[in-house]
């Protein structure tokens, strides 16, 4: 008899916490199909790269990456090469004039089409590009497929860049790829806004668990809602990923109670605005803060987070959560983006600096210990250095236990694209520096208030030294410390020793 040979698939994740998730459950898809996933890419006859574009930086570098596979494809023909996530959607089919060795162009609302599409594909096939929000196909003659092809409305920007994190020293924390601007026509920007309010059902994101049965990662993140409704003046992100959609309550909940059943103890609810969950047009208008509660009475679940939160859609209910769900933990993720007020009102954010101090302060006092991050862009359009000066002196204030910081870089059909007052590239480096000094200071400051106090830690890896265990705390600081290789995905006690500004080391306590 013959056996059927296995076909090998290898994904490579870039950008954020969205882009992992929707890679596992790619990787979970293409599994119920035969498929098997492979550590060497020698072996695989599929190779998928997840791409983010939220800054020009990062898109480049996965056009990079992409140009580099071209060697896999000269040592293995039959090799197919897809890309997804929002440079897939970005660039569409014009990523095939820079990439020709393409055989799949995926946005990222259209990855469940995957599996079947591999189906059948081949190399001698016309590559196959899919995007916009729907799902259908104008049947095999046509393998272009654009439910909305924004690609029109694009710039013809040869380079590209959920939201980023690591890496580089000039901007924070921008994502390697993992295992698991050009100007715009303003009329043309429009066009595209004007697109997805009118395109139909669209509130709903349905994202049916994958049948699994393999036990799931220690940590693990579930998508709840996709698309961004705020259209924040330098974000590409409501043009990539559409309009916002939530996922039905009762499909969350299956999902997190799987992942619980198949070991994970740690769950990151996940969406581009987690607190607009369920609104507008969800099907029983049940909110955030709702689905928060059911999620974290899960028997089992030891920690439930979130990310990301708008300020501006912050209700006290929500607030409250902090002070009553046990296993919720003491972080918050909470983009503050710029200190001055007239900045913010540029950047379309719609909160004030006090709005902001008034909702810290109340987080605050339910939760005092909570732990707080950001994300902050220095050098927006028009920024003076005044205005800079505020951003800084608000993070004194807030003191924030981290920062993602990030120099603002144009993106195509963003409104700051086009505003005047583009600060010089040196300028903007220069605030980055500036800016990172001060809060590394105040990071260091409060990991040293650390040391002699016990934390609970869920034992991610390992950590650089022999002998080194690695995990986070629940107030999400990494801590390494000495211990046995068998607690790795347990939750230990740790007694933290020495602080640096961006881990602790620790001892187990006895
Ligand atoms: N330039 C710089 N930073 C940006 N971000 C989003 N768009 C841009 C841009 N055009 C940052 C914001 C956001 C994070 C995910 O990425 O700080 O919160
Ligand atoms: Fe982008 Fe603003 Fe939406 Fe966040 S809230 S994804 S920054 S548009």
């Amino acid at each position: 008899m013959h056996e059927k040979k296995t076909r090998n698939f290898q994904i490579l994740t870039y950008g954020c916490q969205m882009n992992i998730y929707d890679s596992d459950r790619l990787g979970a898809l293409l599994r119920g199909r035969g498929w098997e996933a492979t550590e060497n890419r020698e072996e695989a006859d599929f190779i998928f790269v997840n791409t983010c574009s939220i800054r020009e930086k990062a898109a480049r570098r996965v056009i990079g990456h992409l140009k580099r596979l071209r060697e896999m494809k000269l040592k293995n023909p039959a090799l197919l090469l897809g890309v997804g996530g929002c440079v897939a959607e970005q660039e569409g089919k014009k990523l095939l004039d820079e990439v020709p060795w393409l055989n799949l162009v995926v946005g990222p609302s259209r990855l469940d089409e995957i599996p079947e599409i591999m189906e059948t594909l081949s190399c001698s096939d016309r590559p196959v590009v899919l995007s916009g929000q729907g799902s259908g196909t104008e049947g095999p003659a046509a393998p272009i497929i654009p439910m909305l092809d924004k690609t029109d409305a694009l710039s013809p920007t040869p380079g590209l860049s959920a939201p980023p994190r690591g890496g580089e020293a000039e901007d924070s924390k921008e994502v390697s790829p993992k295992r698991a601007g050009g100007s715009t026509n303003p009329s043309q920007a429009l066009l595209t806004e004007e697109k997805l309010e009118k395109s139909g059902s669209r509130r709903i994101l349905s994202l049916p668990p994958a049948r699994e049965t393999r036990p799931a990662p220690m940590s693990s993140f579930l998508t709840i809602m996709s698309g961004c409704d705020n259209y924040c003046a330098y974000c590409v992100v409501p043009y990539l990923r559409g309009p916002e959609r939530s996922r039905p309550m009762e499909e969350v909940i299956a999902e997190a109670r799987s992942l619980v059943a198949r070991g994970s103890l740690e769950i990151t609810l996940l969406g581009q605005n987690v607190n607009s969950y369920g609104r507008p047009g969800h099907r029983d208008g049940r909110d955030f803060a709702a689905l928060l509660t059911e999620v974290s009475a899960i028997e089992g679940l030891k920690r439930l987070r979130f990310t990301t939160s708008h300020p501006k859609d912050f209700p006290d209910g929500l607030v409250a959560l902090f002070g009553s769900l046990p296993n919720l933990c003491e972080h918050l993720h909470l983009p503050l983006q710029a200190g001055s007020d007239a900045v913010l009102a540029n950047m379309g954010r719609r909160y004030t600096k006090e709005k902001y101090l008034a909702l810290v302060s109340s987080l605050r006092k339910v939760r005092p210990e909570l732990a707080l991050s950001t994300d902050v862009i220095v050098g927006f359009p028009g920024e003076t250095e005044e205005q800079f000066l505020e951003t800084v002196s608000l993070l004194e204030t807030v003191r924030f236990d981290s920062i993602y910081s990030f120099k603002y870089s144009d993106r195509p059909m963003t409104k700051a694209n086009l505003m005047p007052g583009k600060i010089p590239e040196e300028e903007k480096a220069e605030r980055l520096s500036r800016l990172q000094a001060v809060q590394k200071a105040v990071t260091l400051e409060i990991h040293q208030n650390l040391v002699g106090l016990e934390k609970e830690v869920l034992v991610e890896g390992f950590g650089r030294k022999p002998g080194q265990l690695s995990g986070r705390t629940r107030d999400m600081k990494i801590i390494n410390f000495d211990g046995p290789a068998n607690l790795l995905g347990q939750l230990v006690k740790v007694t933290v020793t020495e602080a640096w500004p961006v881990s602790l080391l620790g001892k187990m306590a006895t």
